[in-house]
């Protein structure tokens, strides 16, 4: 099976999750670009979506489902998002689409994450993939220097504006041992909006595709 068609599969295995009449946290990314194909075609079972993007929310309203404004929401039952790595625990790395920040926050806000990736994603030990931090335009150099300090190489990821209109470092070279530490002393830093480790608020669903079918992960 090709990665396409895995995708294609855990985005139709994520569906199970939506509930009728609910309105569904919608993340970025490729997979989640299947997902929401297969979301346009459930739309009349459900209110609406919230969407963690300015891409996403697009393919949701040309499919005609309604999205509404975080702030004018009060419940989200489900969350549905790919990750850029998933390791033991259901912690993730995310924020290859830049879309970190926003995805962290509906995640945040949403009663169960479901996260949906192909089996290529799955490592055990996160940090391989360079580790994407939001960063507010004039601290961009200081942060890097003190990610430096805690053993990473940044990279400016140049020519992206985040929806929020901030910068990403991507940094490298991490050996991510414990995510919550790391996420939180990253977060700690002023300047950094977040950074990509989901650790403090993991996956409580994993749903990756492989050659054979769509496992699960609880
Ligand atoms: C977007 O910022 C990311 O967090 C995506 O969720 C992640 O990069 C996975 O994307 P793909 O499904 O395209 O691999």
């Amino acid at each position: 099976m090709d990665q396409n068609a895995k995708k294609q599969a855990v985005a139709k295995a994520a569906i199970e999750y939506v509930e009728n009449g609910s309105i569904v946290g919608v993340g970025t990314g490729s997979t989640v670009n299947f997902f929401i194909e297969e979301l346009g075609k459930i739309k009349n079972n459900i209110e609406g979506a919230v969407s963690s993007s300015d891409a996403s929310t697009k393919l949701l309203e040309a499919l005609g489902i309604e999205v509404f404004a975080l702030n004018d929401v009060s419940n989200i039952s489900v969350y549905i998002d790919g990750a850029d790595e998933v390791a033991e625990h259901k912690h993730m790395i995310k924020g290859g689409g830049a879309a970190l920040t926003r995805e962290k926050i509906v995640a945040g806000a949403s009663t169960t994450f479901v996260c949906i990736v192909d089996d290529s994603k799955r490592v055990p030990m996160l940090g391989k993939f360079p580790l994407p931090v939001e960063v507010i335009p004039m601290a961009r150099s200081f942060v890097a220097r003190e990610l430096v300090k805690l053993g990473g190489d940044p990279e400016y990821r140049q020519g992206v504006v985040t929806d929020n209109g901030n910068v990403i470092l991507d940094v490298h070279n991490l050996e991510i041992l414990n995510p919550r530490e790391l996420e939180q002393s990253i977060n700690n830093i002023p300047g950094v909006v977040t950074n990509g480790i989901f650790a403090l608020r993991g996956a409580d669903i994993v749903l990756s595709a492989t050659d054979t079918g769509v496992e699960t992960y609880k």
